[in-house]
């Protein structure tokens, strides 16, 4: 399968049905589900849907999560990647939005972060976007460290849908400042 991106451990790749098993892995658990409204999925048929609605976002918006392949064991780790959401959403619409999730077994090693690095970095240099957003639970202090490390300002906390959270941005122009002024 064709790799979209490649980081120093992982390779990116759009997910396919093959990789259920270890999808399930990661959303039955309910220590995953946490801050994601603490529904885990029960069976494989609800994961297969959830895989159609992904393959609708590469059909239509060229963009979507992508499964995050630990380039040594070949293993699918979990998925990160960007969504285009057109729908509004605390005032907004049609934003791209940063997210990332991985099996527990994994998590801790950095994954995230360097994931979340490769994927930014393509949304701004190859598909030219502007701004970009991430949503977090206030409490989930491991998902706003990786944000605030990757340059995420915090811009406000609204309600969604009953659940205080978290509304971050990045914008192309910060991203370039942060990573020039790394590698001075
Ligand atoms: C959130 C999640 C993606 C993080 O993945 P990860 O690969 O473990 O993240 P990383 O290792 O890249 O970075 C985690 C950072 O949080 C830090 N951290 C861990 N526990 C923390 C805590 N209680 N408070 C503050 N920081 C914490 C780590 O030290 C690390 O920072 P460092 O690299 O500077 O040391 C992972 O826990 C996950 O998949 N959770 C379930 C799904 C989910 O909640 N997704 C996000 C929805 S918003």
């Amino acid at each position: 399968m064709e790799f979209q991106l490649e980081t120093n451990r992982l390779y990116l790749r759009e997910i396919s049905e093959l990789d259920i098993d270890d999808l399930y892995e990661m959303d039955s658990d309910p220590e995953v589900h946490r801050y994601l409204f603490q529904n885990p999925v029960k069976n494989k048929k609800q994961l297969l849907e959830v895989i159609k609605m992904i393959h609708q976002q590469y059909h239509e918006n060229g963009i979507g999560r992508w499964a995050v392949i630990n380039k040594e064991t070949k293993e699918c780790t979990g998925w990160a990647g960007l969504k285009y959401c057109r729908e509004p959403l605390n005032h907004r619409s049609d934003y791209f939005d940063l997210g990332y999730r991985f099996k527990q077994k994994h998590w801790g090693k950095g994954y995230a972060t360097e994931a979340a690095r490769a994927i930014i970095d393509f949304g701004f240099t190859t598909l030219n976007i502007d701004v970009m957003v991430a949503l977090t639970d206030p409490e989930h202090h491991k998902s706003k460290k990786v944000l605030e490390k990757l340059g995420f300002d915090l811009i406000e906390v609204f309600d969604y849908n009953g659940y205080p959270t978290n509304w971050y941005e990045l914008s192309k122009n910060n991203w370039i400042k942060l990573n020039d002024s790394s590698s001075a």
